[in-house]
């Protein structure tokens, strides 16, 4: 009998918010948006579906994981702009925030 291996725990993701000095650690499920709101950040944010542009944030380390329906192939492609209201990250990201 083999003892099965425990599932992939889906994991927090880590958010620098360079301009306000603030660690975001952002579960699945919730947005980067709602993670710096609830951190006391002041986000535009109209729409928070990926299609206004409004959140656009510059990248300053680390690679987004486009999810929106706005930027183009090159601007995912270059990833030094993410909509932080839809796309998270692969790995820890540092944010102009
Ligand atoms: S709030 Fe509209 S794209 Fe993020």
């Amino acid at each position: 009998m083999t003892v099965p291996e425990p599932a992939e725990q889906p994991q927090c993701l880590e958010v620098v918010c360079e301009a306000a000095g603030t660690l975001l650690e952002v579960p699945p499920g919730t947005s980067i948006l709602e993670a710096a709101r609830q951190a006391g950040l002041e986000v535009t944010a109209p729409c928070a579906d990926g299609l206004c542009g409004a959140c656009e944030t510059w990248v300053l380390e680390g690679r987004p994981d486009h999810r929106d329906g706005l930027l183009t192939a090159e601007e995912r492609a270059c990833g030094e702009t993410m909509l932080i209201c839809v796309s998270r990250g692969s790995s820890r990201l540092v944010l102009d925030l």
